[in-house]
């Protein structure tokens, strides 16, 4: 063979080659996924299956929570925006001490955590003061609960990530929603920082069972935190509640708002 056919064999080779690895891209996207059957459930204007039987209800299929480990954005941030991202605390604006609680990139940002060693965290030693200058927040707004102390504490412990879950994921029971069990810890964690102590939030308390009661009656709490026409949309500054945990709260509120 000549040098010339050499190379105009080379050539073909290659050629031959990137063909072959053209077509091979385009083999999948000529599959088509499965189609998904449709849910039995009826759905809603939001594209949500609602309940209307009783029956728990698939509203995603994401990753689901799991009750053993700390999600940031679910369990950890809301406790930090209601206490302590405030005007004049530690929002960006205020950022006292050079502390600023309103996002993941921030707290970890402000030095305040030693990841796995909640303990020597400054963090958990400033919430678990009493009194003095150590105390966060300072009096008179209303410390965190041991309970809640101890959740920032296994976020910590657990590598102080940012991990996500779907809180849609699974089934969404909306009846028999116990107030103890399921909508104090909620409003605990999401509303009760902003909503509590001798000047609460929009001259709105959660911090009592008969507090919540008249804010359900009166459609104030359902409306706000379903984003309805006419009211604040609630959390203040935050995403919306998760779909489940609305229903769930909506289910609460339809059975009498009751003290169970
Ligand atoms: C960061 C502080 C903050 C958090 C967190 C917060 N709120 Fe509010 N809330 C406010 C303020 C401030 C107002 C007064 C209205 C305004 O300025 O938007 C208010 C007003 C309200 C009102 C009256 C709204 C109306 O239109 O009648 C209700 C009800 C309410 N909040 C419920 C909640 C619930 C429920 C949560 C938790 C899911 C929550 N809030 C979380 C600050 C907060």
């Amino acid at each position: 063979m000549t040098e010339v056919s050499k190379k105009q064999g080379a050539k073909y080779i290659l050629a031959s080659i990137l063909f072959a690895g053209f077509v091979v891209l385009l083999i999948p996207s000529c599959v088509h996924e499965p189609l998904i059957t449709p849910i039995d459930n009826p759905v809603d204007t939001t594209g949500n299956p609602v309940d209307t039987t009783g029956n728990p209800v698939d509203i995603s299929t994401g990753t689901p929570c799991d009750p053993n480990v700390v999600y940031f954005t679910k369990d950890i941030l809301p406790l930090f925006i209601s206490t302590c991202a405030k005007s004049g605390c530690h929002d960006a604006n205020s950022h006292r001490e050079g502390i600023v609680m309103d996002n993941f990139q921030n707290v970890i940002g402000s030095r305040i955590i030693k990841t796995n060693d909640a303990n020597n965290s400054k963090l958990i030693k400033t919430i678990k003061a009493t009194g003095g200058e150590e105390r966060m927040p300072p009096s008179p707004a209303q410390r965190f609960t041991t309970d809640q102390i101890a959740l920032i504490s296994k976020w910590i412990n657990q590598g102080a990530k940012d991990l996500t879950c779907d809180e849609n994921a699974g089934q969404c029971v909306t009846t028999n929603v116990s107030y103890a069990g399921f909508v104090a810890p909620l409003l605990s964690t999401y509303c009760v920082g902003c909503h509590s102590g001798g000047a609460p939030s929009g001259g709105v308390s959660l911090s009592t069972y008969a507090q919540v009661k008249a804010m359900a009656t009166s459609g104030r709490l359902y409306g706000s935190i379903a984003w309805s026409t006419g009211f604040k949309t609630m959390p203040k500054g935050s995403a919306k509640l998760s779909q489940c945990s609305i229903n769930k709260i909506k289910g609460w509120i339809d059975e009498g708002a009751n003290n169970n």
